[in-house]
């Protein structure tokens, strides 16, 4: 495959970036040691900015945006892959710095790939993709913590988007009481249908109540909103609950007390899916693999082509899609 269909972005006179799909030659692809036939790639908040043009996500230009995908090696310098592997990528500034996924052909740095999870199909592995990912490392990180299932509530904010869906879907199938935090009306019955036990209407968190601390609920949360959001969770965890802090949908701003962390112990865990050490993305995705039900991970899995990137990128950002968008490639 010397030419290749793939989706790059230009920085136009203006000093501008804008994308469109061109013809790529191999001999366009960045340095690294292993070539990789992409089978999957998806649209993540992050490739939404990416993929539009906006400022803040592209830090090298022209670039392939993506920053995940699934594949099998085509060519490979490194020991520890060879031609026909299937592999796995997220992280590590792909489709930000690095050339993403968003394309028919990637080279990368080995250090970027793990091999495709026993139990896992390319397609699936995508479906889970970086949003996925996200969503297992918050719960790991909740459970060294101290979360255990119980009947207490456990929040999930952002929860129609790709991270709050499948939060949802593992907490429920670990036995967690899942509240689901949504601005989506119309999509209550598709959370319940993930294993939310309740549904609440973001308003509920988001709006400032002019108090330090407000009445304990949650035991634990997964929040990929930010802002106000996050702020309310703050103020309405019980005693040394932890919140896992993943995302910036609703704004990046957070105004809280200190009050909440000195007076209840509450913890707030900093999430970042990029940089996690080889051994950290295994077990991520060997939990994956354990403790996220196929059937729910299917039904919230819409499929689409590189044609199709600009329209889900951009609904992706109004905050329209629902649960996760595999790109086919
Ligand atoms: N830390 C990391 O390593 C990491 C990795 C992956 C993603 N993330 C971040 O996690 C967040 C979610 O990513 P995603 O791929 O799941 O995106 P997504 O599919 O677009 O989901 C985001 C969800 O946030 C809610 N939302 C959107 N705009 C909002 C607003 N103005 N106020 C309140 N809620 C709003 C919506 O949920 P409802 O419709 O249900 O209200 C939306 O579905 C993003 O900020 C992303 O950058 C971080």
């Amino acid at each position: 495959m010397e030419k290749f269909k793939g989706f790059i972005v230009r920085k136009g006179a203006d000093g501008k970036p804008s994308g469109s799909l061109e013809e790529l030659s191999r001999a366009d692809l960045p340095a690294g040691d292993v070539t990789v036939a992409v089978a999957y790639s998806t649209v993540n908040y992050k490739d939404g900015l990416a993929v539009t043009g906006a400022p803040g996500v592209i830090r090298n230009f022209p670039l392939v945006p993506g920053i995940d995908f699934s594949g099998t090696v085509l060519e490979s310098q490194s020991p520890d892959y060879k031609v026909g592997d299937e592999v796995v990528a997220t992280g590590w500034g792909l489709g930000e710095k690095h050339w993403g996924g968003l394309a028919q052909l990637a080279r990368v740095p080995a250090s970027f790939l793990v091999k495709l999870p026993a139990g896992l199909s390319l397609k699936r592995a995508m479906a889970i993709g970086t949003a996925g990912f996200t969503a297992m490392q918050s719960v790991i990180a909740l459970e060294r913590h101290g979360l255990t299932p119980s009947q207490k509530e456990v929040a999930v904010t952002g929860a129609v988007g790709g991270v709050g869906s499948i939060a949802i879907a593992i907490l429920a199938k670990l036995g967690h009481n899942v509240v689901a935090s949504t601005g989506r009306a119309g999509e209550h019955n598709y959370l319940y249908s993930l294993g939310a036990s309740s549904v609440v209407d973001r308003a509920l968190l988001a709006t400032p109540s002019g108090r330090p601390m407000d009445a304990e609920r949650w035991s634990g949360a997964v929040d990929t909103v930010g802002g106000e959001t996050l702020a309310g969770l703050i103020r309405t965890m019980v005693s040394n609950a932890s919140i896992a802090a993943c995302g910036v949908a609703g704004g990046p701003n957070v105004a809280t007390t200190v009050f909440p962390f000195i007076l209840r112990g509450v913890n707030l865990l900093g999430i970042n899916s990029v940089m996690v050490p080889y051994a950290g993305r295994v077990e991520i995705w060997r939990r994956l693999v354990a403790d996220l039900p196929m059937d729910k991970l299917d039904s919230l899995t819409s499929e689409a082509g590189l044609d199709d990137l600009v329209e889900v990128a951009k609904a992706i950002l109004k905050g329209q899609v629902r649960g996760r968008t595999v790109i086919k490639l």
